[in-house]
C-alpha cells in the first residue's frame, strides 16, 4: 500500500489555480522526488502534504487515512527547509531537540533521544557547538537530526542544496542518499535540477504547471520520456526537438525549415508524428548521407576533454550534438548528423508518445 496518496488534490491561492487535478501515490521507503521548473507548484505541494498550506480540493492520504485537516505534527511527517532554518544562537544538540522541547518532554527524554539521532549521525562529537563552528555538511546532519527526531514516517525535502556551490553540492548529495540508504526513512524531495533528480530518485514526478506529466523511474523517464516535456526537462545538454508538419516519402519537414530523413520509419508513424526527439548522444557526424538523418551546419564546438558538444544549425533550429570520439569538421561546414532512427522519440498531436 502506499503510505501517501494524493487523490485530485486541488490548491487555489484566492483566485489563481496553481495545482488543478493532481494525484500521486508514494511507496514506503522510495526516495520520491518531484522535480520541475521554477513556479510551477513544487512548494506548494509539498507544504500541502506537511499540512503548512490548506488543500483546496481532493483528498491527501496517509497510511490510508484522510490527513487533509490533520494538524502538522499529527502527520507523522517532518520537513527540511532549504536554508536548513537553524537556531544561531543556539547549540547543536538544542537546535536537534527543538521540537521535543515545544512539545513538553522532559530535559532526560529530549537528551536520550538527541544523544540516539546524533549517534546515527555522526554528530555527536559536535553536540555543544555553535551552527557558525561547522562545515556545511555537518549543519545539514544536524537539520536532518532535527526532522527526524520525532521519529517521522515520511521526511520532505525542499530544494535542500541550492544554495549551495557545485562542489559541496555534490557532497551533500552523495550525504542524503547515504543517509537515506541507511535509515530507509520515506523520502519527498523537490529541486529543479534534473541532474539531482535523476542521482537521487527511486522514481520522480515530473510537474510542470502543477500537473504530474510523469511519474516513473529514472530509467524509464530518460528513455521513454510520455511528452516532449518530459523528453526536453530530463537529460543535458537536453534532447533535440523537432516540429514536424509534414512527411512525403520518408522525409520530414521541420517547422524550422529543414528535412529528416527517415527511411526505415513507418509512414503510418510518421504521418501522425508531430514532433520528433533524438538525444545529442545519438546524433552521430557523418561525411556522406546515408539512413536516417538530417543536414546542418556547424555554428560551434565545444571540446569538454573527454567529449565534445557541437552545436549546429539546420534551417532556422538549434540542434545540439554530443560526441566521445575526437570531432573532425570545420565551423561553417554543412555536415550530415545520422541516427539510428530507433533512437529517435515521436510525439502525437495530443503531446502523446507514439509507439514504432
Ligand atoms: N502565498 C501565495 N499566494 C499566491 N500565489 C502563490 C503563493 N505561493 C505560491 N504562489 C504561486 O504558486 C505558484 C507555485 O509556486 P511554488 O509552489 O512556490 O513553485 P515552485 O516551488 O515549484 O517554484 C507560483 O506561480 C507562485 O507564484
Ligand atoms: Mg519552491
Amino acid at each position: 500500500m502506499a503510505i501517501l496518496e494524493a487523490k485530485h488534490l486541488r490548491k487555489d491561492y484566492q483566485a489563481v489555480n496553481v495545482i488543478a487535478d493532481l494525484n500521486l501515490e508514494v511507496r514506503e521507503g522510495d526516495f520520491t522526488v518531484l522535480v520541475g521548473p521554477s513556479g510551477c507548484g513544487k512548494s506548494t505541494l509539498l507544504r500541502m502534504i506537511a499540512g503548512l498550506e490548506d488543500i483546496t480540493g481532493g483528498e491527501l492520504l496517509i497510511d490510508g487515512r484522510r490527513a487533509n485537516d490533520l494538524h502538522p505534527r499529527e502527520r507523522g511527517i517532518s520537513m527540511v527547509f532549504q536554508s536548513y532554518a537553524l537556531y544561531p544562537h543556539m547549540s547543536v544538540h538544542d537546535n536537534i531537540g527543538f521540537g521535543l522541547k515545544l512539545e513538553g518532554k522532559s530535559k532526560q527524554d529530549i537528551t536520550k533521544a538527541v544523544r540516539e539521532v546524533a549517534d546515527t549521525l555522526q554528530l555527536t562529537d559536535y553536540l555543544d557547538r555553535k551552527p557558525s563552528q561547522l562545515s556545511g555538511g555537518q549543519r545539514q546532519r544536524v537539520a536532518i537530526g532535527r526532522a527526524i527526531v520525532r521519529k517521522p514516517r515520511i521526511i520532505l525535502f525542499d530544494e535542500p542544496l541550492s544554495n549551495l556551490d557545485a562542489k559541496l553540492r555534490v557532497e551533500m548529495r552523495m550525504e542524503l542518499m547515504k543517509f537515506h540508504r541507511n535509515h530507509n526513512i520515506t523520502t519527498i524531495y523537490v529541486t529543479h535540477d534534473q541532474v539531482e533528480a535523476i542521482t537521487m530518485a527511486d522514481r520522480i514526478a515530473v510537474l510542470e504547471k502543477g500537473n504530474i506529466r510523469q511519474f516513473d523511474t529514472p530509467r524509464v523517464l530518460f528513455d521513454t520520456p510520455a511528452n516532449p516535456f518530459v523528453a526536453s526537462f530530463i537529460g543535458s545538454p537536453q534532447m533535440n526537438l523537432f516540429d514536424v508538419t509534414a512527411q512525403n516519402n520518408y522525409v520530414v519537414k521541420t517547422a524550422e525549415n529543414s528535412e529528416i530523413r527517415l527511411p526505415d520509419v513507418s509512414l503510418a508513424l510518421l504521418s501522425d508524428a508531430k514532433v520528433i526527439g533524438i538525444r545529442p548522444e545519438h546524433l552521430k557526424l557523418q561525411s556522406e548521407a546515408t539512413g536516417a538523418g538530417l543536414s546542418a551546419k556547424v555554428d560551434l564546438i565545444e571540446n569538454l576533454g573527454d567529449e565534445s558538444i557541437i552545436h549546429l544549425l539546420a534551417g532556422e533550429q538549434r540542434i545540439t550534438a554530443r560526441s566521445h570520439e575526437p570531432v573532425d569538421c570545420q565551423i561553417g561546414e554543412t555536415v550530415f548528423l545520422g541516427f539510428d532512427s530507433t533512437r529517435a522519440h515521436f510525439f502525437g498531436d495530443q503531446q502523446n508518445r507514439l509507439s514504432r
